[in-house]
């Protein structure tokens, strides 16, 4: 038999190199790489005498079980999860330490417990006192989860084979999980991957629900192994400032629903609130509309963000030089914008100071801000407060045409979704989201006519 090769796996990424490198080829990360034990290679011959089992055919259009989305309870829970929880799938929740996941998962675990289903929470980080006591603050102490800390995989599956398999099974975290038939320190790749791979095998056989913390790193990933992310059904990152009250849950891929939807919360003394109407936290101190700002549902990569741009005009009597100033977004383009909104539509800003800022100290780098950073200006100019239930997104061509954006349905719906009722942008681009107006516009004096016309 063939000496088996040596590996190394990278633990940032999963990767695998057959000579140690100071330098992950594939993701970049140094020092990452670690030798792994060779995985056993399976001859090519098969037939039923190398040990194989036949498997079970089911023709697609033959009537079968399809598997029922469970709520959790937590309708902002089931909306980032695309309607509920589907039994035998596999979550995978991440985000930074101290965000929150364990609080929001035991209190969707008492919800669902509570709701009459078997829900085993295993944490490997707490011990079980620990989560009482989480438990007790959160008022759920009198629920019937049954709790363990545990962090051997062998122990836990051999736990639950014994008694009927649970419907929810959350394993906080699935870093500090680990198999004796693995090699690795937990929390290493092969660890982290192997454990994930029996319980996930667990999950599937008894359509039993799985969520997996996973730990996020300084740069944003589900700590180790993206491999981890190929496996599970859902991937779930929880967000938020942990100065700030407000966590956001988003879902990244999703084999079952849409990776669009969010869920709001708030972080309250006694856990997470649902946040109902999440247009709030964003217009706070935007009750009285004001004259100059704008709302843009920014892309941060692909995800949505809205942003407040405001802009402040001031009339110069004297013939000096009028300064213009920007705080988060381009110089240039705003001059740009400044020159279109003069040659296009005949305004007029040559006498006046022009101050732009982006609420927050947010930097933008979408071109669709344009469209947003005019409405604004010329909200300004007019002194015409923009209605404040309303988004504005688009590019600006230097003939004064609005272009279409990329991803004009995702801002939609997002801006749906956390209470706006009006969205302005190119005309022409894909069918309106539902859940808001939507006025499409082509040329730039057009929204200079809609603006200092009917505000
Ligand atoms: P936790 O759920 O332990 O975070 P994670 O599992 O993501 O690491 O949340 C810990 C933080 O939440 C901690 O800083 C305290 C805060 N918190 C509250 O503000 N209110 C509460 O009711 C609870 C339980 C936690
Ligand atoms: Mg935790």
């Amino acid at each position: 038999m063939a000496k088996p090769k040596r590996r190394y796996v990278c633990q940032n990424c999963g990767s695998v190199a057959t000579r140690w490198q100071g330098q992950c080829a594939d993701c970049g990360e140094w020092n990452s790489l670690v030798e792994e034990a060779p995985q056993t290679v399976f001859s090519s011959k098969h037939d039923l005498s190398s040990g194989g089992r036949p498997i079970q055919f089911t023709p697609l259009d033959q009537p079968g079980e399809i598997p029922q989305r469970q709520a959790s309870g937590l309708a902002e829970f089931d909306r980032a999860l695309g309607g509920g929880l589907v039994p035998g799938s596999a979550i995978l929740m991440g985000g930074d330490p101290g965000i929150g996941k364990s609080t929001l998962l035991l209190q969707a675990s008492a919800h669902i417990a509570r709701a009459g289903r078997d829900v085993v929470y295993v944490s490997g980080e707490e011990a079980s006192g620990q989560v009482r006591l989480r438990a007790e603050r959160l008022g759920l102490s009198k629920c019937p989860i049954r709790l363990a800390s545990a962090t051997s995989v062998r122990d836990i599956l051999t736990t639950l084979g014994m008694d009927e398999p649970p419907s929810l099974l959350v394993i906080d975290s699935i870093q500090t999980m680990h198999s004796d038939q693995i090699e690795g320190a937990p929390g290493s790749v092969s660890q982290v991957r192997g454990c994930a791979f029996e319980l996930i095998r667990y999950a599937k056989e008894n359509s039993v629900t799985l969520i997996l913390v996973g730990h996020v790193t300084k740069d944003g990933n589900i700590a180790g192994p993206r491999v981890l992310e190929h496996m599970v059904d859902v991937v779930m990152s929880f967000e938020g400032e942990r100065s700030h009250q407000y966590r956001i849950l988003r879902s990244l891929k999703n084999r079952f629903g849409p990776v669009d939807e969010i869920g709001v919360f708030a972080m309250e003394g006694d856990g997470l609130a649902e946040v109902g109407n999440p247009s709030m936290l964003f217009l706070s101190g935007r009750e009285e509309p004001m004259a100059g700002s704008a709302v843009f549902p920014a892309m941060e990569g692909t995800r949505p963000v809205l942003v407040e741009i405001q802009a402040l005009i001031v009339r110069l009597q004297s013939g000096a030089t009028p300064r213009r100033a920007v705080v988060g977004w381009d110089n240039g383009r705003m001059a740009m914008l400044l020159a279109v909104l003069e040659a296009r539509c005949g305004l007029n800003f040559s006498s006046a100071e022009v101050y732009l800022n982006v609420a927050g100290g947010y930097r933008l780098a979408d071109p669709a801000a344009d469209l947003a950073v005019a409405a604004a200006l010329v909200s300004a100019l007019g002194d015409k407060p923009l209605p404040t239930d309303a988004v504005w997104f688009g590019e600006v061509s230097l003939a004064g045409e609005i272009r279409p954006v990329a991803h004009s349905s995702i801002r939609q719906r997002e801006s749906a979704k956390l209470g706006f009722g009006k969205a302005i942008g190119p005309a022409g681009g894909p069918p309106p989201d539902k859940g808001i107006r939507f006025s499409g516009l082509t040329m730039l004096p057009n929204l200079v006519d809609r603006i200092l016309s009917d505000a």
